[in-house]
């Protein structure tokens, strides 16, 4: 069986960004892979947290994760912290990482630019945890947005090396980029990733967000100034409608090529009225079981305890496999 790894960061709630880039091509693996999802807090550190806020979003998040169809029985579903071996390999493998290979970071630069007064060395090192995060289960396949396209590369080539060095110690993931809704955009800036740390809530849409905000925000989305209104797919020339057609694309599950013809001789606010109408129905069942599984609490803790125990059954083998051809003294 194929090992798939992922996770999402509870620095917000999670948007349709984060749905349409990576839970929803996690859904379908869950039948044929052994999968592992989590929340990934100890990245979220690498930019200032609000303690209660971040406690509160790891909850949302693995609620949302269960509401959106990842099943704990089919999945091991865990909180990062709660695997203490991440941290342990991330920190073997910067010792075999090049400054020079993190500064080349796309996300990095964007980050530090936009958190210029706290350039911490996690936000550098973040490519590096999310390397060991995933090389410590010896993923074959990691679901991820375009965005973390240069990432996976990283993580590759210290996998690629540490094996030149030391034998087949890892196995060499493969990234799994989806065909549509790689990249969904900003709603208030076409050409700027949907973020769920924008400071601008109406730049994105929020799993949670009530079908009022929903409308609001899709018709209040930024298009272009073409004066005829032409509604077709071409994200270079005309980002906001190609960014409201991917959505409506996967909200219906209808192919762009189909959906473009039936846009011809329409306006825009025609389409962004379907987009809205599409979203919510596609998020109407989620919020709904997301509503129960946020109250129970308890049930999420022992979700969470049975799936980082899960996670520990294979991260302690990688480790100490790790540790031993590295030459550390066993501890017993
Ligand atoms: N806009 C997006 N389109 C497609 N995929 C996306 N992803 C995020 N935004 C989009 C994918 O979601 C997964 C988890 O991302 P993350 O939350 O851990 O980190 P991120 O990429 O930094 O996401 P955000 O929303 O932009 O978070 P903040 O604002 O906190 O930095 C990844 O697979 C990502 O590709």
């Amino acid at each position: 069986k194929p090992i798939v790894l992922s996770g999402i960061q509870p620095s917000g709630n999670l948007t349709l960004g984060n749905y349409v880039g990576a839970i929803h091509q996690w859904l379908p693996m869950q039948q044929h892979s052994d999968c592992y999802f989590m929340m990934v807090d100890l990245h979220a550190i690498t930019v200032r947290q609000d303690p209660t806020l971040l406690r509160q979003r790891t909850y949302d998040g693995l609620a949302m994760y269960m509401a959106c169809g990842l099943d704990p029985q089919q999945s091991t579903i865990f909180v990062q912290s709660h695997v203490p071996e991440h941290a342990q390999l991330a920190w073997v493998l910067n010792c075999y990482t090049q400054m020079g290979e993190l500064s080349r970071m796309t996300q990095f630069k964007d980050k530090s630019v936009k958190h210029a007064n706290n350039i911490n060395v996690g936000l550098y090192d973040y490519p590096v945890l999310q390397a060991a995060d995933i090389l410590i289960y010896q993923a074959n396949q990691v679901p991820v947005g375009e965005d973390q396209k240069q990432h996976l590369e990283l993580t590759r080539d210290i996998a690629t090396r540490f094996n030149n060095l030391y034998g087949e110690v890892f196995t060499v993931p493969d990234p799994f980029i989806p065909q549509v809704g790689a990249k969904v955009m900003s709603l208030q800036d076409p050409n700027k990733k949907m973020s769920k740390s924008d400071d601008n809530p109406k730049a994105f849409i929020l799993l949670n967000d009530t079908p009022k905000q929903i409308e609001k925000k899709i018709k209040s989305a930024v298009t272009d100034s073409d004066e005829q209104a032409r509604i077709y797919f071409d994200p270079s020339e005309k980002a906001g409608v190609s960014n409201l057609l991917t959505l409506l694309s996967v909200a219906t599950g209808t192919s762009i090529a189909q959906l473009v013809p039936y846009y011809e001789d329409k306006m825009y606010g025609h389409l962004k009225k379907d987009v809205a109408d599409a979203v919510v129905a596609m998020l109407e069942p989620v919020q709904n079981r997301y509503q129960d599984l946020r109250r129970d609490e308890q049930a999420m803790r022992q979700v969470m305890a049975k799936g980082a125990e899960k996670a520990r059954e294979h991260t302690v083998i990688t480790l100490a496999k790790v540790y031993d051809v590295l030459g550390f003294v066993p501890a017993s």
